[in-house]
């Protein structure tokens, strides 16, 4: 099956249609820088952008960077708070003209690593970091998504974990990469007493660069980085659209 992914984030929205089967892209894919103020109105425009830059008349996969129900938005930690309460997958579908299914970003991102990646034929508790703007993160138990896990606002001295550890906290105080590792050792191991998973999978745009951070992390628990980098959300919002608009068994 085909199907437009689309993954919307804090900072850039973008797009491919995705051959659910091998998770390979059918066009390079389109990039916009997510609107500054990142209300609804704006955002929407640009997944209707895409959808007309393609020509697409099928089914779309969206990823979100909240907690979702049925396609509505309950939180908004890195976009404008007139997000929650709104029907997303509504909207993009009014911008679209498609019918479009949303998931959480980290969600999706995860169910691409364990189709494709790095996940693949992983059993037991598996949870996958995306470490970008946010802190995201997807649960699989013996290879089932529990969804819209928001562990990156798990509270570390008494602080959201995400403002300190994710890759825009690195930015924002220009730390070292040894110095920002050793905050997200200090997430990981967090997550680790929590949660004693049997692999993390970390992912996100800062996982290119891995071995300037991976020496900082000293945790028991099996890490491996994703294997489809910044296109996971994209594979894994198409893989999950496969299922819930009809046609496949996500
Ligand atoms: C949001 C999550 C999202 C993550 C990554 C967090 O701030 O609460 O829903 O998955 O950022 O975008």
């Amino acid at each position: 099956m085909q199907v437009l992914g689309i993954d919307v984030g804090g900072s850039g929205i973008k797009g491919a249609p995705v051959d659910t089967e091998s998770g390979e892209f059918l066009a390079p894919r389109l990039r916009f820088p997510t609107p500054p103020s990142a209300k609804p109105e704006p955002m929407a425009k640009i997944v209707g952008d895409i959808a007309r830059q393609f020509n697409w008349q099928g089914p779309v996969g969206a990823g979100f960077p909240a907690a979702l129900h049925h396609g509505v938005a309950l939180t908004a930690a890195n976009i404008h708070k007139k997000w929650i309460g709104v029907n997303a997958a509504e909207l993009f579908s009014n911008a679209s003209g498609c019918p479009v299914s949303v998931i959480n970003d980290a969600d999706a991102a995860g169910l691409a690593e364990m189709r494709f990646g790095a996940g693949r034929g992983r059993r037991g508790v598996v949870m996958m970091i995306t470490i970008g703007t946010g802190l995201g993160t997807a649960l699989f138990i013996d290879g089932k998504l529990v969804p819209n896990t928001e562990l990156g606002h798990i509270e570390i001295d008494g602080d959201d974990a995400e403002l300190h550890a994710s890759d825009a906290a690195r930015k924002r105080e220009r730390l070292s990469w040894k110095k920002w590792g050793r905050r997200l050792n200090r997430y990981l191991q967090t997550l680790e007493r929590l949660f004693w998973p049997d692999l993390f999978i970390l992912g996100g745009g800062v996982i290119k660069n891995a071995e300037k951070f991976l020496p900082s992390i000293t945790l028991n628990t099996e890490v491996l980085p994703a294997e489809l980098l910044n296109d996971a959300g994209i594979v894994g919002a198409a893989l999950y659209a496969r299922q819930a608009l009809g046609g496949g068994d996500e």
